[in-house]
Formats: structure tokens, C-alpha cells, sequence
């Protein structure tokens, strides 16, 4: 039955103690590593007039492979020599500062309240050109942060040619003011778990993308075999 099925590939919540899998990095040859540079190539593709220099992502729900996904495109742009940006703004699931082994006191929540600044918040890596901002200390009002302006500032601050924003929001039905971050970004992706995602929770998460004019430029696929082995494709959706 579909639900139990959906049940027994529900995600645990490791990656928020341990950090995300970074295969992009550590396993450079493998099918994985590959699919995301497919990934990165089919953005360039099908965004050909438009130089993408600030992306979201997100997905419907909890634990659906949001920043497995964002820290690996991350660490495979940065290897292709774009000047990456990761930002944590998932201040209720954050994983960078684990992911990147990074300290977390400050990071995009101080940055918001107005006590760090940008440049003193963003953290280098061991990876050339990867540089991240993490989610900060968490705040109680982790909600109304995100309709912050100085989120805006820091997509603004990376604006060269080379430069790449890439922002790793909550997903959009459990903290519906996620979605606005999509309209200070130039593209978003949709994170959709075969098997896991339910069909209306995904269709509720993109109407209120729609509804807020986010430019959704592709949706992923992840988790697509039925073993759980990582598995990516991309679908161009614009
Ligand atoms: N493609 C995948 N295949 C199998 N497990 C995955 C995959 N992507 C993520 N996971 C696992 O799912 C859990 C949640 O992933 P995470 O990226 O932190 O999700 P989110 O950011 O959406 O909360 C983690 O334990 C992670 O290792
Ligand atoms: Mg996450």
C-alpha cells in the first residue's frame, strides 16, 4: 500500500547531527558525483539567456533530501570554478555548520538580528571557491526572520558574473514564509523524494510557490530506487 510504503522510506533526521552526505566531494569518479554535474549542466542549458547567480531550494515537506542535494550542486559548482555562497537558512534543521565541520555562533540568524556582518559571518571550507554562511545560532523567531531584508542583502553583495547563491530553505508546508525567499533568488528547484513526498503535499508546495510568482526552474527527483541508494535526475519544469 502506498502509505506504508511511503512510511518505510520516511528519512531519519541524522543529516541535523551528523551533517549531509557529501559524495560530490569525497567520491569525485562516482554515478553520483556525475549526476549532479548533469544536474549543473542542465541548468546552464535550459537557463541560457539568463546567468543564474542566486538559487533555492526546497521541497514540500521535512527531511526530503533538501541539503543533500544543495551541498553537493554547491560543492559541484565550486569545483567547476563558480565563486559558491551555501546559505543555511534552514535555522528550524540546520546542517551546514555539521555538513562543513564550520563553527556555528555566527552565521545567517546573527546576520539577520543585525549582529554580525555579512563578511564577518561567511566561512571559508576546505573546498576551493566553496564559502558558507550558516544558519547562526537558532532563533524563537525563526519564522519572521526570513522576510528579512538583509537576506536580500547578501543575494545582492554576490552579484558578480562568477558568483553563485545558493540557499537552503525549510520546506515551504511546515514554514510557509520559505517561499518568499523565492522571490529575491533568480531560480528555484524543487526537491521531490520518490516514494517519500506525498502527491498532494507536493502539489500544496508548489501552488504556493505559484501563487508567490517563484521562478521554478526545475524540479529533482531523488531517492528513486527502491533501496534508498542516492539516486538524482533532473526534470526541466519552466
Ligand atoms: N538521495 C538520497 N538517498 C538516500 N538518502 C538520502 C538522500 N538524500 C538525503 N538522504 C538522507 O535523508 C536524510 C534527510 O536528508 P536532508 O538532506 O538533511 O533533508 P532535508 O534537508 O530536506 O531535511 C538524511 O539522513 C540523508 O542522509
Ligand atoms: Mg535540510
Amino acid at each position: 500500500m502506498k502509505t506504508s510504503k511511503n512510511k518505510a522510506k520516511k528519512l531519519n533526521n541524522d543529516s541535523t547531527k551528523y551533517g549531509v552526505n557529501l559524495v560530490s566531494d569525497l567520491y569525485p569518479t562516482s554515478d553520483i558525483a556525475e549526476q549532479f554535474r548533469t544536474v549543473m549542466t542542465n541548468i546552464s542549458f535550459t537557463n541560457v539567456n539568463d546567468n543564474i547567480k542566486s538559487l533555492m531550494i526546497t521541497s514540500g515537506d521535512p527531511s526530503e533530501g533538501k541539503s543533500t542535494f544543495g551541498s553537493n550542486l554547491a560543492v559541484t559548482y565550486a569545483k567547476q570554478g563558480r565563486n559558491v555562497i551555501l546559505v543555511d537558512a534552514d535555522m528550524r534543521k540546520p546542517t551546514a555548520h555539521k555538513t562543513f565541520n564550520l563553527s556555528n555562533r555566527e552565521g545567517l540568524s546573527t546576520i539577520l538580528s543585525g549582529h554580525s556582518k555579512i563578511e564577518d559571518a561567511i566561512k571559508y571550507t576546505t573546498i576551493d571557491n566553496l564559502n558558507v554562511i550558516t544558519s547562526g545560532p537558532i532563533p524563537p523567531n525563526a519564522s519572521t526572520l526570513l522576510g528579512n531584508r538583509r537576506l536580500e542583502d547578501i543575494v545582492h553583495k554576490y552579484n558578480q558574473p562568477n558568483d553563485l547563491v545558493i540557499i537552503d530553505v525549510p520546506p515551504v508546508n511546515t514554514m510557509t514564509d520559505a517561499s518568499i525567499v523565492s522571490t529575491i533568488v533568480d531560480g528555484t528547484i524543487f526537491v521531490v523524494p520518490q516514494g517519500v513526498a506525498e502527491k498532494k503535499r507536493t502539489k500544496l508546495a508548489v501552488e504556493q510557490l505559484k501563487k508567490i510568482n517563484a521562478n521554478i526552474i526545475g524540479a529533482v527527483m531523488n531517492m528513486s530506487e527502491d533501496d534508498l541508494t542516492d539516486n538524482y535526475y533532473y526534470y526541466y519544469s519552466k
